[in-house]
């Protein structure tokens, strides 16, 4: 029988020069630039250039690609038209995927497969995705969606559109730096599906469509949404740590910890934890952080399982004022940039990923006619 690595762990299946993660040190690199230097000195919209073009935009360039971003952000009005149509879903993500996949039906180079094509769709569906998100926040509470205004970056322009209010400058740097370390993480679920999706030379829109699909679930995007409502139910620090360790005892995962490459400290969650607790404590509800910290600490105690990036990025998330069961969206706000990259990328050097099963199931079976069957 041959080796059988379930999940695929440890297995390498092609070369990338995108993003690399260095799971025993904790390091996370972008085109060779360490998460923590882009963090402190970079822009989302920079990362995003860096991402597809495999180094730092000129200023030109960054202009022209923030121009790009000013051009493609507002909705056609048949998107707001479909938005205003589709019933309530029963999560969120359901509306993203369907509305991302439904952008193609409206893109005149949906199937044209040159290069410069897919480098256009990549920064439509980047501009986009979070003037859908925002306009989705709205429509289903009953208000307008909002314009994005020409005037602000990607990260202020969604919570703009999203609240109403022009943020604090603070907030849409903390947010722009959330975008940042969210971009691009190498072969996680999402961009592998997306990968898998545009090694068949399907088209950027299904190849981001299989993407949404796979980050919707709660092992991977949807884990942030998760550590929210787990912080909400303990409500207060005193109740943390036995919360923690009942959830252990039934031998539950606590959302938020553990990660398939990383053995140490996952380097977003050091500097999200920061932004939590600097975000908290200038809104004036530090509690989220502080029930925060003491589940981590109990986890590390209890598990020794580290925090990852969905961690802090729950509380962060919450005190700049976004609904909860947004969150997942918010990842795909930012990590649109690194599966487009992606598509790039295996569209660049394809090769169809078709991978092999063990078979186990039965063998040598007769077909039983329909009467014969008991
Ligand atoms: N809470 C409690 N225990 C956890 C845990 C968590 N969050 N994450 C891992 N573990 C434990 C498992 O129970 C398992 O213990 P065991 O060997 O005694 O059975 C061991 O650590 C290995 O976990 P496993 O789920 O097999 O590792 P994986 O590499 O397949 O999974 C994740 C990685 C991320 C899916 C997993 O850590 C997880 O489910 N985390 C919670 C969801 C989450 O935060 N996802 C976002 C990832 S960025």
């Amino acid at each position: 029988m041959a080796e059988v690595k379930a999940g695929l762990q440890d297995v390498v299946i092609a070369t990338s020069s995108i993003c690399s993660i260095d799971g025993a040190r904790g390091r996370l690199t972008y085109r060779g630039y360490d998460i923590h230097d882009l963090a402190e000195h970079s822009t989302f919209e920079e990362t995003v250039f860096l991402l597809w073009s495999g180094r730092l935009p000129r200023r030109n360039e960054l202009e022209e690609l923030k121009g790009q971003f000013t051009e493609h952000r507002p909705l056609s009005g048949e998107i707001l038209d479909l938005l205003r149509r589709l019933p309530p879903p029963q999560h969120p993500m359901e509306t993203l995927r369907t509305v991302i996949s439904a952008l193609s039906l409206y893109d005149p180079e949906a199937e044209d497969m040159s290069e410069e094509a897919n480098r256009r769709k990549a920064v439509r569906l980047t501009a986009q995705m979070g003037t859908v998100v925002a306009a989705f926040g709205r429509l289903r509470e009953g208000k307008e969606p909002i314009p994005p205004d020409p005037d602000l970056d990607h990260a202020a322009n969604f919570l703009y559109m999203l609240k109403g209010v022009r943020p604090h400058h603070d907030d849409a740097r903390w947010f722009d730096i959330a975008l940042i370390l969210h971009a691009d993480h190498s072969f996680n679920a999402s961009t592998f599906a997306a990968r898998v999706t545009a090694s068949t030379l399907s088209d950027m829109h299904s190849a981001i469509t299989s993407a949404i699909g796979a980050l919707k679930g709660p092992l991977h995007g949807g884990a942030n949404e998760q550590v929210m409502r787990m912080l909400l139910e303990i409500g207060s620090v005193d109740r943390a740590e036995a919360y923690v360790k009942d959830l252990l005892a039934q031998k539950k995962k606590v959302m938020g910890f553990g990660h398939r490459v990383y053995h140490t400290e996952d380097p977003r969650a050091t500097v999200l934890r920061k932004m939590s607790e600097e975000l908290g404590r200038h809104a004036g509800v530090p509690q989220w952080f502080a029930i925060s910290r003491r589940i981590e600490e109990t986890m590390i105690r209890e598990k020794n399982i580290n925090a990852n990036v969905d961690f802090y990025s729950a509380s962060s998330y919450y005190v700049l004022g976004i609904p909860v069961d947004l969150y997942p969206l918010v990842f795909a706000v930012s990590r649109i940039s690194g599966w487009t990259a992606h598509v790039l990328e295996q569209y660049a050097h394809n090769k169809l990923i078709r991978p092999l099963a063990e078979y186990i199931g039965p063998a040598g079976l007769k077909y039983v006619p329909m009467d014969e069957r008991g």
